[in-house]
């Protein structure tokens, strides 16, 4: 390591903005190791990613459009891309044209951007308890506090939401929630819509999971519905295509994209040139829906392996979801256990997930883990969860 002459500990602390340090994440630093089955990230299948048909269309737009592809491009996106999206968002039951779709840096870019131009210093946001965990750390950025708000099996409780004048949004995730795999019903998104719009209350649906279902009717998104026009909709190509091109979007009434353009300018110019056309090249070279029909085939075969693993092998008194898409379950241990306390375990016997305190703004969940399916075939999920059962076994209650 290269000697500095300058104290940059105490600079940064100066700052005020020193992230802390976790626990957790110093305990996950081991995933990477081969001999650990991770159930810890929200990584997709990489043996699934279309990665000749990508190769072509890069290799396409390279030898078409290279002068367009490696130039500064647009702040709110390439054309093309913002009609795709737009097309691709009519078929969920969102009506917009491409005028509405800002392309951001991945749809973790469009939490960070919307944090900057609706939250401040000081105040509220409203989340899910568990929640994200990205969109927790983007907003926490803006020195916003958080408020967990109620929920049951439908999803948010939409009759206890209270706004004060200091709350700036509410953020949920309605649909094959990240962590709990959880879906909002039809029935209390309308309610939801209906109390914040009393309320007053801005709404950012985030929904990157809606279109790996593997059972079930589609539920639309909260901004497909009447009365969802005011809805911030933030979406992504990450779960259906990859993640690693980082190409997301946020859809908002005309004033909050005008900002979120604005504070894109000062945060990167503009989203990767390049990926974008490559995207729109992709789609018009291949299939995007059948890609999506052979995810969701993998994907369910594993969420069952993981299901069935789960009731055949955890102890009497563990629960679990049992989401109808996605890529996690949510597995409560029986009482007096802890996650955190299994993580250690757990690592000792080469298998990770993530503890539910992560997930949490009030110190709760400290008995939950979240387990992601989509990253680890049928088999090994199972000798994952046997290695979690055994891990489960050896620990003694708090
Ligand atoms: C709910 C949710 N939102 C946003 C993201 C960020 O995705 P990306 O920035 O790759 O689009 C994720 C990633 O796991 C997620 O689960």
């Amino acid at each position: 390591m290269v000697q500095t002459g300058l104290d940059w500990n105490a600079v940064l602390e100066r700052s005020g903005r020193a992230p802390r340090a976790s626990a957790i994440r110093d305990l996950l630093s081991v995933t990477e190791r081969p001999d650990v089955i991770s159930f810890a990230g929200g990584l997709p299948a990489p043996e699934l990613f279309p990665a000749a048909g990508l190769r072509a269309a890069f290799d396409a737009v390279l030898r078409e459009d290279a002068g367009g592809a490696l130039q500064y491009g647009p702040t709110p996106g390439h054309r093309p891309l913002r009609e795709l999206v737009a097309e691709l968002l009519g078929r969920r039951g969102i009506a917009c044209d491409a005028e509405d779709v800002v392309v951001t840096t991945g749809s973790q870019q469009a939490l960070d951007l919307l944090g900057r131009v609706l939250a401040g210093p000081g105040m509220e946001v409203l989340v899910e308890s568990p929640s994200y965990v990205g969109a927790l750390q983007a907003l926490s950025a803006r020195e916003v506090s958080f408020v967990a708000c109620p929920g049951d099996e439908h999803g948010l409780r939409a009759d206890l939401l209270r706004r004060s004048r200091g709350t700036a949004l509410l953020y949920t995730v309605p649909t094959f929630q990240n962590p709990s795999g959880g879906t909002m019903g039809l029935e209390r998104r309308r309610q939801l819509l209906s109390c914040t719009r009393d309320l007053g209350l801005p709404v950012v649906e985030d929904d990157p999971y809606s279109e790996l279902r593997y059972e079930g009717e589609p539920v639309p998104p909260l901004r497909g519905l009447p009365g969802g026009e005011d809805v911030v909709y933030v979406g992504t190509f990450s779960k259906v295509l990859s993640p690693g091109i980082r190409l997301g979007w946020v859809v908002a009434p005309r004033p909050v994209a005008t900002r979120v353009v604005l504070a894109k300018q000062g945060a990167d110019l503009h989203t990767d040139g390049l990926a974008q056309r490559a995207v729109v090249r992709f789609c018009r070279d291949n299939d995007l829906d059948s890609h999506v029909l052979t995810l969701r085939a993998a994907y369910r075969e594993r969420r069952d392996a993981m299901l069935a693993a789960l009731a055949e092998l955890m102890p009497a008194g563990t629960a679990w979801t049992r989401p109808e898409g996605g890529m996690f379950i949510w597995v409560t241990l029986p009482d007096g256990f802890e996650a955190l306390s299994l993580l250690a375990q757990a690592i000792e016997r080469r298998v990770a997930f993530v503890p539910g305190t992560a997930f949490h703004v009030d110190g709760g969940g400290t008995r939950s883990l979240r387990l992601n399916f989509t990253n680890s075939p049928p088999e090994r999920i199972r000798e994952g969860v046997a290695r979690l059962a055994a891990a489960l076994d050896r620990l003694e209650p708090a």
